[in-house]
């Protein structure tokens, strides 16, 4: 037996619930590892989320994992296949998995069929529930570790998913201006300014049906993108102008910067070769008519878009009701079947308790 493994069978069951979350300096680009070509920066949602349970079962003598799966009580070949992967690839990182029977349940608390990704959250519910399933086996490790070692679990999962594993606003990939940032796992962001510490994120979902081109095969259009090497500086910069803006409160700034990064994400995928667009022609009318009620009012509200034809709106809780009968009287009727995600920023993962 490795050393490092108990000798005897163990068993129990373990859960975490955590966030999805919104790049506002935007992740586009990758290199072998699940490793980013720039740094990004999110915000993590407090609504949006996956919960997962896994019952486990070691046993010193397995040769091999084994595991089932069910995503809203239903196994799907799709999960089964990724998580397969995941798992096998983890294998040198939790030497257990290979002894070790798991049975896993997952669902969302987003419509199903609302286009917004759930991989962000659904990789870091699992990797947090590993990571946890390796302290019940072996002994407690730090916090500081926990947490570090979910992010970089996460990442591998889904790149996005790294930035889920913390509250509030989240820096993954490395940046001159952070010592302690990393190509390998997300970092907290601190000393925001007050102001934006109760932002709100209303999702007008203009389509829910599957994209088109997928954020992996985007990701890989990146490597040929005649664009891309200006872009990943583009991205360095704009998280250094995005940071003083935040810790100044400055929201002139953020709402220029945020939807300047949202529109160049997008105009990379328009530039790549072959070339495609995730916007529709609703989309555009939220974002001519987000831009014209700003002018016109003065409220500070933003866009930004995630790699699909949905707009996430940004804005203090502050202007909540303003901004509430803008979107019912001038945006609803963008949306498809008048759906709208009411989220804000929020405060990371939680443990189930079983
Ligand atoms: O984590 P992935 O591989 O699904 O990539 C996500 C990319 C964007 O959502 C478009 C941007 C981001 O930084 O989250």
């Amino acid at each position: 037996m490795e050393a490092d493994l108990p000798d005897g069978p163990q068993s129990g069951t373990l859960g975490w619930s955590c966030p999805s979350n919104i790049a506002l300096v935007k992740y586009w680009g990758k290199r072998p590892g699940q490793l980013p070509m720039n740094p990004s920066l999110s915000m993590t949602l407090q609504e949006a989320r996956t919960s997962t349970s896994i019952t486990y079962a070691y046993e010193p003598g397995k040769r091999e994992g084994e595991f089932r799966f069910r995503f809203e009580g239903r196994e799907e070949a799709d999960f089964q296949k990724r998580i397969a992967a995941y798992l096998k690839e983890l294998e040198p990182l939790l030497p257990f998995l290979s002894r070790t029977r798991l049975d896993m349940d997952s669902a969302n608390t987003f419509p199903h069929s609302s286009g917004i990704a759930s991989s962000a959250s659904a990789m870091g519910a699992l990797a947090l529930c590993l990571v946890q399933l390796e302290e019940e086996l072996l002994g407690p490790v730090d916090r500081e570790f926990f947490w570090q070692k979910a992010s970089r679990l996460a990442r591998l999962g889904s790149g996005s998913a790294s930035r889920s594993i913390f509250p509030q606003f989240v820096l993954w990939g490395q940046h001159p201006m952070w010592d302690s940032s990393s190509d390998d796992y997300a970092i907290p962001v601190q000393g925001i300014d007050e102001t934006f510490l109760h932002m709100r994120d209303t999702i007008l979902v203009v389509h829910s049906g599957p994209k088109k081109v997928s954020s992996s095969l985007g990701h890989t259009l990146m490597d040929s993108n005649p664009f891309g090497k200006v872009r990943f500086q583009q991205a360095r910069e704009n998280l250094e102008r995005l940071h003083r803006a935040m810790t100044e409160g400055d929201w002139n700034s953020f709402i220029a910067i945020v939807e300047e990064e949202a529109l160049t994400l997008h105009a990379m995928m328009m530039t790549s070769r072959p070339g495609y667009l995730l916007m529709q022609a609703d989309t555009l009318s939220i974002l001519h008519l987000v831009r014209e009620y700003r002018e016109e009012t003065g409220i500070r509200v933003g866009f930004t878009l995630d790699a699909g034809a949905n707009v996430h709106l940004l804005y203090a809780r502050d202007d909540t009701p303003q901004v509430d009968a803008f979107i019912s009287t001038e945006l609803l009727k963008y949306c498809e079947n008048g759906l709208v995600i009411r989220d804000r920023m929020g405060q990371g993962p939680q443990k189930i308790e079983q």
